[in-house]
């Protein structure tokens, strides 16, 4: 398959889960936009969306031993190369596009570098702030806690997320993202969670019935880059390539505060039914005492882990849109 653009004197090999036309895409566009330009045509780079590269926990295998330059991938796909990072998928961790951009930026977007470089050999350059994950399924509208009895959800294998889905009441099925729609489709599985804009790109209006918004996971997609490509760089190439992903970064979030309603207005569209769920405070006390003690136990979470990567007062009111410094 051919990718999105052609070779060049240094071509960096990009691969994405999700289609061109998805968050993954806008933040992996931009990147190659002000790459290409600014290093005054030293680097190219090709984007090979939608898996054409393998799933995304294949992507992250081949960037940290060096087989693949870099890739878009969601954050819960990472984590069983980096157990720590784990937390940012705990349920109800992150309540607000504030949180995502407090917990990956400044001192704590430096912190989760070095933890990712630590422990998965990537460097992250950028997110996508995709937004929350909601909940997709082709038999009913979830209303509350007793209508996911028995539903059957898709999951990444991501340990946390199955836990929560548990916990919730519902029968989560650990699943390579690329088998997602065809499972769906096949009715192997009932439902499965992503944010709006991934739905849509995804196609899955063609699937599924339902969608039910709850707010367990603000869905971080870092773009990574092997650390020994990295390291290998000039340390000119390396602020370039650095500051092209905050740059894309910032694109993004305006692109995911700007575009989600548009994203859930196009499944409504193809026909998807919307709701909210009705008892989600409920869902959050369930959930946060079901599966954050069992991370306190690991030490994987550490007493003040609050303050230690989420710093924002809980009743702060959310601000729709913050542009970065950086
Ligand atoms: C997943 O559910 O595996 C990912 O969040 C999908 C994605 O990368 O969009």
């Amino acid at each position: 398959m051919l990718p999105v653009s052609a070779s060049a004197e240094t071509a960096l090999k990009i691969g994405l889960g999700d289609p061109i036309d998805s968050d993954q895409g806008v933040l992996a566009l931009r990147f190659k936009e002000i790459v290409e330009k600014t290093s005054g045509g030293k680097y190219k780079v090709d984007i090979f969306p939608a898996g054409q590269l393998g799933d995304e926990q294949k992507m992250v295998k081949d960037a940290r031993r060096g087989s693949l330059d870099g890739a878009v991938v969601a954050v819960n796909n990472i984590t069983p190369f980096a157990k720590s990072v784990g937390i940012l998928t705990l349920p109800y961790l992150m309540q607000s596009f504030d949180d995502a951009v407090k917990a990956t930026t400044g001192e704590l977007g430096d912190k989760w570098r070095a933890v990712l470089i630590e422990e998965a050999g990537v460097h992250v350059l950028g997110y996508a702030y995709s937004n929350f994950r909601v909940l997709t399924n082709s038999k009913k509208p979830i209303n509350n806690l007793a209508d996911l009895k028995g539903l059957k959800i898709r999951v990444p294998k991501n340990a946390i997320m199955i836990d929560t889905w548990q916990a919730l009441g519902a029968e989560p099925i650990p699943m390579a993202w690329p088998e997602t729609f065809t499972a769906l489709q096949q009715k192997v599985v009932d439902g499965q969670d992503n944010p709006h804009i991934t739905n849509f790109s995804m196609k899955f209006y063609e699937v599924q019935n339902y969608t039910s918004e709850v707010h367990y996971l603000f869905s971080l997609q870092p773009l990574i880059v092997g650390e020994k490509f990295f390291k290998a760089l000039s340390a000119e190439d390396q602020a370039m390539l650095t500051r092209a992903g905050i740059e894309a970064q910032q694109y993004n979030l305006l692109f995911s505060v700007t575009n989600s309603e548009e994203a859930k207005q196009n499944m409504i569209a193809k026909g998807v039914k919307y709701n909210e769920v009705e008892d989600e405070a409920e869902w959050s006390k369930i959930a946060m005492a079901k599966v954050w003690p069992k991370q306190k136990a690991s030490s994987l979470l550490p007493a003040n882990a609050r303050s230690m990567y989420l710093p924002v007062p809980r009743n702060r009111p959310s601000l729709p849109i913050k542009v970065l410094t950086t």
